[in-house]
Order: C-alpha cells, then sequence, then structure tokens
C-alpha cells in the first residue's frame, strides 16, 4: 500500500514538471476540420473539440517531430459517451506511414472507457493493445505522452508507462526513425464499431460532446514544414527522453497495468494470427 502511494505522488510529482513549459495551440496548431466544433480558448491555454450530429472537429500540429517527448492533458466527453472516439496521435504521411496511436472509445454512463493504442510502421499496424484505465477519464485532465527515440516508443499515462515498443530493427522489424510525424487529433463518431463492437449507438440527445485538451508540451526534435534540419525546440529543455528506458520502478508499473488494466493484446491473440505471432512479441512479455 505504502509502495502504491509512493508511486502515486511520484507520478503526479514528475507529471508537474513535465508540464512546466506548455505550449500555445494558437501557436503550436490548426484546426482541421468540423468549423465551430473545435475551439480554441483563454489565450490558447485551452482546446475543446466536439461532436454533433452533423459532424465531428479536429486539430493537428503545425510542426512535425522526429523524436521527442510530447505530453497532451485531455479530459475525455463525460457521461454518456456510447460511439464517440478521441483520438490522439503521431503519424507521417503516406503508404508507408509511420503512426504512434492513442484512441479513446467511449462507453454508457458508467462504464469504462477502452484505451486503444497501436504502433504503424512502414505502413504496417495491427499491433493494438487495449487497456481499462485507473481513474475515469472523463472526470479531469489527466496526462497522455508518448516518449520516442531511437530505441524505443513509450506510452505513458500519468506519467506511468503502459506500453514499451521497442526497436528490433536487428530482427528485420522496422522502427520509426526517418519519418517526421505531426500530432493529430479528433473526436468523432464511430458507434459502427467502438463501443462493445457497435452494438451500443451513440445517444444523440446528450449531444454536443465535448473533449479538453490542454498543456500541451513538446520536448522534440523539429522540423518547420519544408526543411530537413532538425533541432531542439528550446535548448534549456530537459532531452532526457532522447536515452530514456524503464528502470526497475519503470518495469513494475509496466507490469501492474498490463495485468490489472490490459483488455486485449495482440501478442496473446494466437487465433488473429494462425501463421504464428508477430516476432515482436516473441522478444518480451511485455511489448
Ligand atoms: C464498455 O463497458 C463494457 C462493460 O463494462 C466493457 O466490457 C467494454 O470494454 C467497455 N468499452 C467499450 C469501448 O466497449
Amino acid at each position: 500500500m505504502k509502495g502504491m502511494a509512493l508511486l502515486f505522488v511520484s507520478a503526479v510529482f514528475l507529471g508537474a514538471l513535465a508540464v512546466a513549459s506548455a505550449g500555445n495551440f494558437y501557436r503550436d496548431f490548426h484546426i482541421t476540420w468540423g468549423d465551430q466544433r473545435a475551439k480554441i480558448l483563454n489565450g490558447g491555454q485551452d482546446l475543446t473539440l466536439s461532436l454533433d450530429r452533423a459532424s465531428g472537429s479536429g486539430f493537428k500540429s503545425k510542426n512535425e517531430y522526429l523524436f521527442g517527448r510530447i505530453d497532451m492533458q485531455i479530459k475525455l466527453v463525460a457521461g454518456n459517451s456510447a460511439g464517440t472516439v478521441a483520438a490522439y496521435y503521431l503519424s507521417s504521411q503516406g503508404p508507408t506511414h509511420d503512426e504512434i496511436d492513442f484512441e479513446f472509445l467511449g462507453n454508457l454512463s458508467g462504464n469504462p472507457y477502452t484505451l486503444h493504442t497501436n504502433v504503424f510502421t512502414q505502413g504496417k499496424g495491427n499491433r493494438e493493445q487495449q487497456f481499462h484505465l485507473w481513474f475515469d477519464p472523463a472526470k479531469a485532465y489527466h496526462t497522455y505522452s508518448i516518449v520516442w527515440n531511437t530505441q524505443r516508443i513509450i506510452f505513458l499515462v500519468d506519467n506511468i508507462p503502459i506500453r514499451v515498443f521497442n526497436n528490433l530493427e536487428s530482427i528485420g522489424i522496422p522502427f520509426p526513425k526517418n519519418q517526421p510525424m505531426r500530432i493529430y487529433s479528433s473526436l468523432w463518431n464511430a458507434d459502427d464499431w467502438a463501443t462493445m463492437g457497435g452494438r451500443v449507438k451513440t445517444d444523440w440527445s446528450n449531444a454536443p460532446f465535448t473533449a479538453s485538451f490542454r498543456n500541451f508540451n513538446a520536448n522534440t526534435c523539429v522540423r518547420a514544414p519544408g526543411s530537413s534540419s532538425c533541432t531542439r525546440t528550446d535548448p534549456n529543455q530537459d532531452s532526457t527522453w532522447q536515452d530514456q528506458a524503464l528502470d526497475a520502478s519503470g518495469r513494475n508499473r509496466l507490469r501492474w497495468v498490463q495485468q490489472k488494466y490490459m483488455v486485449y493484446n495482440y501478442c496473446t491473440d494466437v487465433n488473429r494470427f494462425p501463421q504464428g505471432l508477430p516476432p515482436e512479441c516473441k522478444r518480451s512479455r511485455f511489448l
């Protein structure tokens, strides 16, 4: 019990550090669709996306990133959010694109959201892992982070690692390292599949649905559009992400999340891969 409390205290503390130099939504993002449904508020400190019967909405980053630590605080659609999906991801362009995904699948009131994750390399995904969370992600803001360096990708929730995708180029698995990515986010209706396999439909009497974003922070390498050079955004910023790996406590946390909260893992879905599980699955229980 004591260990658990400490774990959470240190997670909150690190979370506070990570957002110390928050970005500005006007400066860093474009609204990409949904007209007035996407709003930047409070001088660029907050952004909200909404969804009604006619449309959802979305935004993307102005910059492209090649490696970094990217944090965003998100508060999801509250109440009956069944059928809604909020996506927050990094992606490059084209048929051999790379992508690192968080997707939040809504649910009926009182039922847990599903946090869906995936990694695409060279256009190939099929690496889903899904989680329930240890809190209600619609009650308050929580921090969702991606650490992406040359050796691994770490997905974190409130600074607790939930998933690691290691660089296994040595055994022939492509790793995202050449294609800069933008951040994308959107809120849309996917009641044909999102909640309990599409059996629960969106209740439009609750619309518009709203998800809120704040305290974006990118400790990264930035490429301005059209430029080939890549520079740290701020020379004073924390660069520990560059060789970040899980230490013993990180591995313990990851194990805790994967044992208690993981609800789907492609690496254990033998029916889906009759020819054998993907090669990265054999390397570690914690991919
Ligand atoms: C919704 O709640 C049900 C019942 O608790 C759960 O099985 C399911 O994973 C939840 N998430 C989605 C997206 O259906």
